[in-house]
């Protein structure tokens, strides 16, 4: 696979105010931490965001903030990634197609934590619904919208992967494999789309940020000493909008 060369620092890249105006882009686990802060912003540079996670109250608190501070109005999108059908992402795909007519950006940010615990006595079911949460959905998705992304002159694709899908850690089982898949097919798809699409596709990692999935994983830590989900805004921003055209396969 050809790896593009980054041609810029994405932690010191700074968007312009209307760097996402007419793009259309689908958040998943847009009701709280990194996903939230990432979507108000991109509506904020422009983006027409659709607010995808299971909480309503959270969506809609999200949706009236959006719209208060004068962006483009959003849409929610009430969905459980560990119980939706494949038929319930051809309705998301169908109800974009007939309110927007295509996709711009898909960013893949919602995840579950699931159980610290020795492969052992990691329990079944549990196994399943994270896998099923934070990895088959990103392929489900995935899949039910391409067509949409296809029909955008500049589609981008952000994946979320985590430390522990980069080197296997001891009890971090199903999250940890997860998230070993999603690097995998970030890195299949950017070779499948590189030629004969506009679409690129990378990752991003937040590495340690103050945010509830953080907290449960690690909940002697002190959270004041973790950065806030804002400091990543200059790599979610880079990689949705053009100045990333040509970033393909890469895990920043
Ligand atoms: N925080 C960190 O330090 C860190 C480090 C490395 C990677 N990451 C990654 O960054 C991403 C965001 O994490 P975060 O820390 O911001 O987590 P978070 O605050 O717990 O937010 C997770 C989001 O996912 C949504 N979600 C969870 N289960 C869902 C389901 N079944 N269906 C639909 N939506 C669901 C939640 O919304 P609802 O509850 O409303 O459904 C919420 O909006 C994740 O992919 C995580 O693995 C985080």
């Amino acid at each position: 696979m050809v790896q593009w060369q980054i041609m810029i620092d994405p932690d010191r890249y700074i968007p312009t105010a209307n760097l996402l105006s007419n793009r259309v882009i689908l958040v998943t686990g847009a009701s709280s931490g990194i996903g939230r802060v990432v979507a108000k912003t991109f509506a904020a540079h422009g983006a027409t965001v659709i607010l995808l996670a299971r909480s309503v109250k959270k969506l809609e608190t999200l949706y009236d903030e959006i719209e208060q501070a004068g962006y483009p109005t959003p849409a929610i999108y009430p969905f459980n990634l560990a119980t939706a059908t494949p038929n319930d992402y051809q309705d998301l795909r169908q109800n974009i197609e007939t309110h927007f007519g295509r996709l711009d950006g898909l960013l893949h940010n919602a995840a579950m934590l699931g159980a610290l615990t020795p492969l052992e006595h990691y329990a079944l079911e549990q196994w399943y619904q994270v896998l099923q949460v934070n990895l088959n959905s990103a392929f489900l998705l995935t899949q039910a919208t391409l067509p949409l992304l296809k029909l955008s002159s500049d589609a981008s694709i952000v994946f979320t992967s985590a430390n522990e899908g980069k080197q296997g850690k001891a009890y971090w089982g199903a999250y940890g494999v997860s998230k070993f898949g999603i690097e995998g097919l970030m890195q299949i798809l950017a070779d499948e789309l590189e030629t004969n699409t506009t679409i690129r596709v990378n990752s991003i990692n937040p590495v340690r940020m103050r945010t509830s999935l953080r907290a449960s994983a690690y909940p002697a830590e002190n959270t004041a000493t973790l950065p806030l989900a804002e400091t990543l805004l200059p790599r979610y921003l880079y990689l949705m909008g053009p100045d990333s055209q040509g970033v393909q396969g890469q895990s920043l």
